[in-house]
């Protein structure tokens, strides 16, 4: 092995030890992980004419299922977000931008408990067609705590999923050059499979 080969396998031995410890699970005693619905991905691009509002949106709705072992005989409850991404369309993308969403449990929120869920909106990388209202990928999180007897738990999904128009999405540009999308009936909802990237309490 030549010493720049060698150089690059303890390098990505590093890296890969690095990041099982950064992102390492306690063993899994759980249930799989039911996938999560959209139901909802609605975007809008102005038209850009003078007068109009320049504002692109993306509208989302994500709902969870089931209710997920938390720690102590505690559980997280189902919940059920309306998001809303907005951006200068002509002068901005709102790629990497974190947007909070409004949250609704099953089980009214105590001060004990809570559940938060943002999204992302992701560049498609693997195409020469870029659009964050046509083609993106949208990364939804769920963060959920409890407190039981003093004990903090809490767990942090993340799933990611594609939208594209003539995939799963559908919709029409105006004249002026608006234009809205949705998701196709045919699509609705969309699953999106929830990973685990941070737990404490029932791993
Ligand atoms: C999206 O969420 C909002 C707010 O919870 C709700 O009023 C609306 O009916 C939902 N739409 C769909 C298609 O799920
Ligand atoms: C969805 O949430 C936004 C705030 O993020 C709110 O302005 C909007 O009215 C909500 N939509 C519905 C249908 O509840
Ligand atoms: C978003 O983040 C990814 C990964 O960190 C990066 O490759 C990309 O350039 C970022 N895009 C923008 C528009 O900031
Ligand atoms: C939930 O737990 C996460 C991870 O420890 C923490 O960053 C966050 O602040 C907690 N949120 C609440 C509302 O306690």
């Amino acid at each position: 092995m030549r010493s720049s080969e060698l150089f690059l396998a303890l390098t990505s031995l590093f890296a890969l030890a690095h990041s099982s410890e950064e992102f390492g699970r306690p063993k899994r005693n759980l249930e799989p992980l039911e996938p999560w619905k959209v139901t909802k991905m609605s975007t809008f691009s102005p038209s850009g004419r003078p007068g109009s509002s320049p504002l692109a949106h993306t509208w989302a709705n994500i709902t969870s299922s089931g209710s997920i072992a938390a720690g102590h005989g505690a559980s997280f409850e189902s919940s059920d977000a309306n998001c809303t991404a907005e951006w200068v369309w002509a002068s901005e993308v709102p790629y990497n931008h974190t947007y909070e969403c409004t949250t609704t449990t099953a089980v009214a929120p105590s001060q004990s408990s809570s559940s938060t869920w943002t999204i992302e909106i992701l560049e498609v990388t693997n195409s020469n067609y870029f659009s964050p209202t046509e083609n993106f990928d949208v990364k939804f999180t769920l963060t959920s705590n409890v407190t039981v007897d003093g004990n903090e738990y809490y767990k942090v999904l993340v799933g990611t999923q594609h939208f594209e128009v003539g995939k799963n999405m559908r919709g029409t540009c105006g004249g002026s050059g608006l234009c809205s999308w949705a998701l196709r009936d045919e699509n609705n909802p969309v699953l999106v499979q929830p990973t685990i990237v941070a737990c404490e309490g029932t791993c």
